[in-house]
């Protein structure tokens, strides 16, 4: 019998799941998106499952467009916690699994996001993240002292930099620094203390940090972006790649090319995980998935399925809605918008029937089984080379999990493809990424 590689799986608990109509679902509470309670019960469900990581994806804007007018009042994606609080309160009622937030690095001083990450990795005890990212829209800009998003490459540029002093913010103290000697009265030893004095071009951070050296040596770095500019990021710091990819093939060029860059950076291929996000629709039989799903796609009004267009491809406003999807023209949208005309061109589908599609998964990749199907379709990315694992985007909460603990979880443990009990109480120690040295003491 083969070895088989233990499967890595997050959870996506943004608003009530996935789908446009997840708030509509019979059995969904439309408020639960704000109350600790439905966060308490997914993560206590998630961790019991053995899961990996939480994870939150974020936007600091109301990015749902009304167009068409009557779109905005029909979306459940537009009142949410902020990630970072909401994931402090449940580090305090779980002991093992990861919480992983977004924060944009064009919306934040580096300062900031280092001081409060590493609070999380101590507060956790070592189970904090960070998803990287850039952000994409103007009502994120229109928040934050500016009339237009910053422009693609600059907006990478400071990414690539605000990365870097944060990792070099996290070095600011050795791991042993803080000797505590009541004895003598020295509470830290001041030669591995460091001042990081970073001036470059968009950031001029002198250091050092107010936290001391966290549990996991520093929080795990997630990346989420397709570009090349993406791609170097995640080469040279990332622990995980959270991907939207659709297809296989890609994927796997995609996988491949990543792991390749990671030797120029002195690291092993299997130090960072990449984890497609995908929603899976999850019966006992191929009727009752789709069932699942088809119960969802009739909730979703044709005014809010066309503003899923809007935000990815631009004003469709003008085309037919039963005709060809065109190209986008706006060049700051580019690798979302390549995969939602890809489905379109490779499937031939209309604007109606791309918006549904991209409704049920919020754009991501949906699939629609059974427990065997949906394993059988894990085992051939990993398999091929594709992924690590999944981040698991459930079209619904808590229904989607529970739905996927039930049915899912004992399928792929059947195939010795999933964990029973978690291999460490760190997030580095479950995904096996190894933690990093500071490099002060490594210089020495
Ligand atoms: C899988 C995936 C998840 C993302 N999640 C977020 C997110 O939670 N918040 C955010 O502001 N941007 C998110 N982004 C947007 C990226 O940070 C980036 O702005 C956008 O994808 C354009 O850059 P790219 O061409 O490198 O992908 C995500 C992108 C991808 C591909």
């Amino acid at each position: 019998m083969r070895t088989r590689k233990p499967i890595k799986l997050g959870l996506s608990m943004r608003y009530l799941g996935y789908h446009a109509a997840a708030w509509r679902h019979p059995e969904a509470d439309p408020g639960a998106a704000s109350k600790l309670s439905h966060f308490l019960r997914i993560a206590r469900t998630a961790e019991a499952a053995k899961f990996d990581m939480l994870f939150l994806a974020d936007g600091i804007g109301l990015r749902t467009r009304d167009e068409p007018p009557g779109a905005l009042c029909r979306s459940h994606q537009t009142a949410e916690l902020e990630p970072l609080t909401l994931l402090s309160a449940l580090a305090a009622v779980t002991s093992h699994i990861g919480l992983v937030s977004t924060a944009s690095t064009t919306y934040n001083e580096p300062f900031h996001i280092a001081r409060k990450w590493a609070s999380l990795d101590h507060l956790s005890g070592g189970r904090a993240g960070w998803n990287i990212v850039t952000s994409w829209s103007e009502a994120e800009a229109w928040n934050f002292n500016r009339d237009q998003h910053m422009e693609y490459d600059a907006r990478y540029e400071r990414a690539a930099e605000f990365v870097e002093v944060v990792k070099g913010l996290w070095d600011s103290w050795e791991g042993d620094a803080l000797v505590h000697d009541k004895a003598s009265g020295i509470f830290f030893d001041q030669s591995k203390l460091h001042v990081l004095d970073h001036k470059g071009k968009h950031f001029k951070v002198r250091g050092p940090l107010t936290v001391a050296r966290t549990p996991q040596g520093r929080p795990i770095m997630v990346q989420a972006g397709a570009s090349e500019q993406g791609l170097e990021i995640a080469a040279s710091s990332a622990d995980v790649v959270y991907t939207a990819s659709h297809r296989l093939e890609a994927a796997r060029d995609y996988y491949a090319d990543l792991k390749s860059r990671l030797a120029k950076h002195g690291r092993e291929p299997d130090h960072l995980k990449v984890m497609p996000g995908v929603t899976y629709f999850v019966g006992r039989t191929q009727e009752e998935a789709q069932a699942k799903l088809d119960l969802l796609n009739n909730l979703v009004e044709p005014e809010l399925g066309l503003s899923y267009l809007y935000g990815q491809m631009g004003d469709l406003s003008g085309y037919p809605l039963d005709g060809p999807v065109p190209e986008p023209k706006d060049p700051r949208l580019r690798s979302m918008a390549r995969i939602g005309l890809e489905m379109a061109r490779r499937e031939n589908l209309t604007i109606r029937q791309l918006y549904t599609r991209i409704a049920a998964g919020f754009g991501g990749r949906v699939v629609v089984g059974t427990p065997e199907s949906i394993v059988d379709d894990m085992e051939a990315w990993v398999d091929a080379g594709a992924a690590d694992g999944f981040n698991i985007c459930p079209p619904v909460l808590p229904m989607g999990l529970d739905d996927f603990v039930a049915l899912v979880l004992p399928e792929m443990r059947r195939r010795g493809l999933f964990r029973t009990e978690y291999e460490g109480t760190t997030l580095r120690a479950n995904l096996g990424v190894p933690v990093p040295g500071n490099r002060y003491a490594a210089a020495r």
